[in-house]
């Protein structure tokens, strides 16, 4: 080779090979970048759906709860999509003539379902679970955004593993009461928007979601401030002692007894949950098999 080829080509084929790295990096690192794109994850994205039903209108407009229609979502892992019977408990009387809603009454005439595209579709590989999220206090906005605002369902967040384990490093900045977990609007304890739980005696068991008690307005109106835990007064501390509401008259639900500590900071609300609703350490949630089973 050496008669044929002299020093210099050699330095050439040397750059050649270097430049051939250099190239394969730089693609390396588009299709990194690719991958994570919105054009890729199909984040924001208006999928065309065979009728433009809005959320807004519906959930903003009509006030419709969600579980009106996702009626699955606290109890299974799925949170399902309506049956056209759903659309028209209504429909059979608003509307019935317009055009945009044709193909709900051809699905109910005919009985085949409405071919609506999915917006979140995670690969088969993954296991996701609905109630789990519901039921310990991560509320629909925390994942899928400002779903009563939106014209036009969309991706609100990638739904990459990424974005999973950041909130199952932390979980405790996006947990809230679970009687929250519907709140669209809702934006964590702050000193504006204080917040107040109480957690029933767990002597007798591990923690639940259920065992916690929050609310947004002062209960019994005098409870001092950020104290460790302040006992209530007013009409709750009455009822106590009473024996009235008490878990075992099954008249109020107020559970007896409670002492109230107000929250005035997402950290310390979220480190109060944590504990409550018994959600497991970092280590733990982020281990391969929580989510690849
Ligand atoms: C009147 C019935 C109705 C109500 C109320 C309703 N939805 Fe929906 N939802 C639908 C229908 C129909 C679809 C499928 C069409 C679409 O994607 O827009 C859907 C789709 C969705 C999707 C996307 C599903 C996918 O394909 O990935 C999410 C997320 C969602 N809804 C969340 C909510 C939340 C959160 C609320 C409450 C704030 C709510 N919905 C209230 C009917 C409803
Ligand atoms: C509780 C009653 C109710 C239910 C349930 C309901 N709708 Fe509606 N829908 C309405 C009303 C009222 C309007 C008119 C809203 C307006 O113009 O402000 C409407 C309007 C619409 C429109 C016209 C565009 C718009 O959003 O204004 C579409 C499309 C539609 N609905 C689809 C559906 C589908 C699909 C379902 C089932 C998943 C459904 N609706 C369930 C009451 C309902
Ligand atoms: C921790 C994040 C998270 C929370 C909280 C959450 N979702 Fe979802 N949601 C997802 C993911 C991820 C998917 C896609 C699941 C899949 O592809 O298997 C999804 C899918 C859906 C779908 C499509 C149908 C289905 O069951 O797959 C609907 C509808 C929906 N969510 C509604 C809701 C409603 C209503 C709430 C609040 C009560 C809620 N979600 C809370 C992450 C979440
Ligand atoms: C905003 C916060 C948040 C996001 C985002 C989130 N999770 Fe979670 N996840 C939680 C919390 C809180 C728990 C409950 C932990 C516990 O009980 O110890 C949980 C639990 C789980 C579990 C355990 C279920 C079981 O039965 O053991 C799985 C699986 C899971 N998440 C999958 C996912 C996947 C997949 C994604 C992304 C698509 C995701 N999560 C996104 C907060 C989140
Ligand atoms: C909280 C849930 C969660 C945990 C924990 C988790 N993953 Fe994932 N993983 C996902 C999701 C969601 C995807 C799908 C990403 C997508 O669709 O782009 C994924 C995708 C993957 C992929 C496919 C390639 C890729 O990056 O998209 C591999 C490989 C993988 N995970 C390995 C792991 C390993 C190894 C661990 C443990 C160190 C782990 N995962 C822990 C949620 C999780």
């Amino acid at each position: 080779m050496a008669q044929i080829f002299d020093r210099s080509s050699n330095a050439l084929a040397r750059m050649s090979l270097i430049l051939t790295g250099l190239i394969v990096i730089a693609l390396g690192l588009t299709a990194d970048e690719l991958q994570r794109s919105p054009w890729v994850t199909r984040q924001g994205q208006r999928a065309d759906q065979p009728v433009p039903f809005s959320h807004k209108h519906h959930v903003e407009g009509l006030g419709l709860q969600c579980q009106y229609c996702h009626t699955s979502v606290e109890k299974s892992s799925y949170a399902g999509i309506p049956p056209t019977k759903t659309c028209m408990n209504c429909h059979a009387q608003i509307w019935t003539d317009a055009q945009l809603l044709e193909p709900v009454r051809h699905s109910w005439a005919t009985g085949e379902s409405i071919a609506w595209t999915r917006v979140h579709d995670l690969p088969d590989y993954v296991f996701f679970n609905h109630e789990i999220h519901v039921n310990k206090g991560i509320g629909c906005s925390s994942c899928h955004g400002r779903v009563d605002e939106m014209p036009i369902m969309y991706m609100q967040n990638t739904l990459q593993m990424e974005w999973c384990l950041n909130c199952h490093r932390n979980p405790g900045k996006n947990l809230r009461p679970t009687s929250e977990i519907y709140n669209m609007a809702w934006t964590g304890a702050s000193e504006l928007k204080p917040v107040w739980c109480a957690a029933e005696d767990v002597a007798a068991g591990s923690p639940t979601a259920g065992g916690v008690t929050c609310t947004e307005t002062a209960p019994g109106g005098e409870v001092q401030m950020a104290a460790v835990s302040a006992p209530v007064t007013g009409v709750h501390a009455q009822l106590a002692g009473t024996g009235i509401g008490s878990e075992d008259t099954g008249v109020m639900h107020l559970p007896a007894g409670l002492h109230y500590t107000k929250f005035t900071s997402q950290a310390a609300l979220g480190l109060f949950l944590v504990q409550h609703y018994d959600i497991r350490n970092p280590r733990e949630l982020t281990s391969c098999e929580v989510c690849h089973r």
